[in-house]
């Protein structure tokens, strides 16, 4: 039983002819690229990918999906992943340090899909640690005012490289956990007023459409 897998071939029955799709990053929305990969392959569909990451872009090529950009193209479908999706379909985003061009894929697109696994369903966000990716120089100042904020503010540090990961925009990630996020609108507001912070991984009311991979099957909320 693979779950993400469910949910990625599910969202991949969405796609039509002709559409532009903006591509998430993880190992969900990695199933949703290998299934519109084998759509081309098998229905000849014409489809163009906006990737979100290194990630996406590598995984569409392998696929043979065309790569376009938002500079030559409006996205009709963004479909990706995220750490938590709550019953307001507010989002965390961010676990793999992708969020920042995420965010601008989803939040343009047309019709923005989540794909999930059913540990990711909760009542309300915020067990997960909200990421914040900062430019580097600012980090201190942004760790001491996500204290005073009540956070619990950690710099997200790389696994095989020394050091802190590095985004593929250049920056650092800080992990922001919350004891309870109030209103994830305001947050997501909030930590972004903040000097030198590029992005966060609050993603508040603009989810079209969840896809749950459940042990029972798929749910669509
Ligand atoms: C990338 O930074 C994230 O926003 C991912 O979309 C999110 O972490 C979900 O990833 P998985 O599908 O790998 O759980």
């Amino acid at each position: 039983m693979n779950l993400k897998k469910d949910a990625g071939y599910k969202a991949a029955e969405y796609v039509k002819d002709g559409d532009i799709l903006g591509l998430g990053t993880g190992s969900t929305t990695h199933y949703f690229i290998e299934a519109v990969g084998k759509r081309i392959e098998k229905e000849g569909i014409n489809v163009m990918g906006i990737p979100t990451s290194f990630q996406s872009l590598l995984l569409a090529k392998q696929w043979n999906i065309p790569i376009t950009s938002l500079e030559e193209h409006d996205i009709d479908l963004a479909v990706d992943g995220a750490d938590e999706v709550d019953t307001n379909f507010n989002l965390i985003k961010g676990g793999g340090a992708a969020h920042t061009k995420e965010k601008i894929v989803d939040y343009a697109a047309e019709n923005f899909y989540v794909i999930v696994d059913e540990s990711k369903y909760v009542d309300e966000i915020g067990g997960f640690p909200v990421p914040v990716e900062v430019i580097p120089e600012a980090s201190r100042t942004v760790i001491q005012t996500l204290e005073d904020m009540g956070a619990n503010p950690i710099i997200r540090m790389a696994e095989r490289k020394d050091g802190p990961v590095i985004t593929d925009n250049g920056n650092f990630i800080i992990d922001a956990k919350f004891n309870k996020i109030e209103s994830p609108e305001h947050l997501e507001i909030d930590l972004n007023s903040i000097p030198g912070v590029v992005e966060n991984g609050i993603f508040s009311n603009m989810v079209d459409k969840v896809i749950i991979g459940t042990k029972d099957g798929i749910k669509e909320l």
